[in-house]
């Protein structure tokens, strides 16, 4: 996945106020912060600290997090949402690719780091837009948003079920890395979903409770990104890509009633034989083997991890 080129264009922008040296330091830092004394710093501590933290981020992590949301976004076809409300919204990331999805006329942006908010005000240009310069704790519930991101924020602070679906007129999408821990967040937000028969969208195919949870496994998909040359210099890194791992859950405030489906949730292995791992519609995990000859062999094919099939 590549960004669109007048937004690439925006962040080449604002990551060459910064010499390269200076983001590679800043990326250092953060990731020196993250991981080493993690436990010891306080959340404040470990948030953006300056400017060129901020610039690094967008140019290491924008490009992830902007494909994850249009991939998690993708099956939110019901009503197309208006109105946005994006909780952490850091460099505006999610909004920006939700608005290159749909015609949102107004966007709100909670981010309370001055660094990230400013990054952001110069990726966002033209789409209608307020910041609120508030944590999620502080802000108020006093209007609906037809659709509520939050996008890799709850690894950062305290998730509320009910002020999320309170804040919600149509969609939510909470989405978080693709590790034990992000899937944690998810699975609980799930799991309240679950309890007040709310309409889930995606990943999962059903409202059972969640097998791979039982299994002690984490639910989590793949979206492969370009890695643009400041990244690779800011990360000393060869490879001209990245296989981004993230968790969801894209929540319908209007009930709905799917068609019957499964969801790959590996990459299908095989071309004759094809063994591709499927969380069912009935809530089961289940390795699916498709020899040449199945009549689904064709679809099976041409399928990828994290697509609906019909087995
Ligand atoms: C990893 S960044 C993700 C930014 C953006 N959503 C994205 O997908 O690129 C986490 C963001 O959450 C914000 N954040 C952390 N704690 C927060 C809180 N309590 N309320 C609102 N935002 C918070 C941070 O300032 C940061 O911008």
């Amino acid at each position: 996945m590549q960004l669109p080129t007048d937004l690439r264009t925006r962040l080449e922008a604002l990551c060459s106020a910064l010499p390269v040296k200076a983001l590679q330091a800043a990326d250092e830092a953060v990731r020196v912060r993250y991981r080493g004394d993690r436990g010891k710093l306080s959340n404040e501590q470990l948030q953006i600290q300056n400017e060129a933290e901020a610039i690094a981020y967008c140019a290491t992590r924008f490009p992830a997090t902007y494909g994850v949301a249009i991939k998690a976004a993708q099956e939110m076809t019901l009503q197309a949402p208006v109105t946005l409300l994006d909780i952490g919204a850091g460099p505006a990331t999610a909004t920006l690719a939700l608005a290159s999805m749909f015609d949102i006329t107004h966007a709100t942006l909670l981010e309370p780091n001055n660094h990230l908010r400013a990054c952001g005000e110069k990726l966002l240009e033209v789409l209608p837009h307020n910041w609120v310069p508030h944590t999620f704790e502080q802000y108020k519930v006093d209007t609906q948003f037809d659709i509520v991101v939050a996008s890799y924020m709850f690894n950062e602070a305290k998730s509320d079920f009910a002020k999320l679906w309170a804040l919600t007129k149509q969609y939510l999408l909470i989405i978080e890395p693709g590790t034990p821990h992000g899937f944690s967040i998810i699975y609980t937000l799930r799991e309240e979903a679950r309890k007040q028969n709310i309409s889930i969208i995606g990943p999962c195919s059903h409202t059972q409770a969640c097998p791979l949870f039982t299994l002690n496994r984490w639910c989590h998909f793949s979206v492969r990104i370009d890695r643009t040359k400041l990244h690779r210099a800011i990360k000393d890194a060869d490879l001209n890509y990245e296989d981004e791992k993230f968790s969801y859950l894209l929540l319908s405030k209007a009930p709905i009633v799917q068609e019957k489906y499964d969801r790959l949730i590996g990459h299908p292995r095989g071309t004759k034989l094809i063994e591709a791992e499927l969380c069912t519609a009935e809530g089961r995990i289940e390795m699916a083997k498709i020899p040449k000859s199945h009549p689904k062999h064709k679809q099976f094919r041409k399928s990828a991890w994290g697509d609906r099939v019909n087995y």
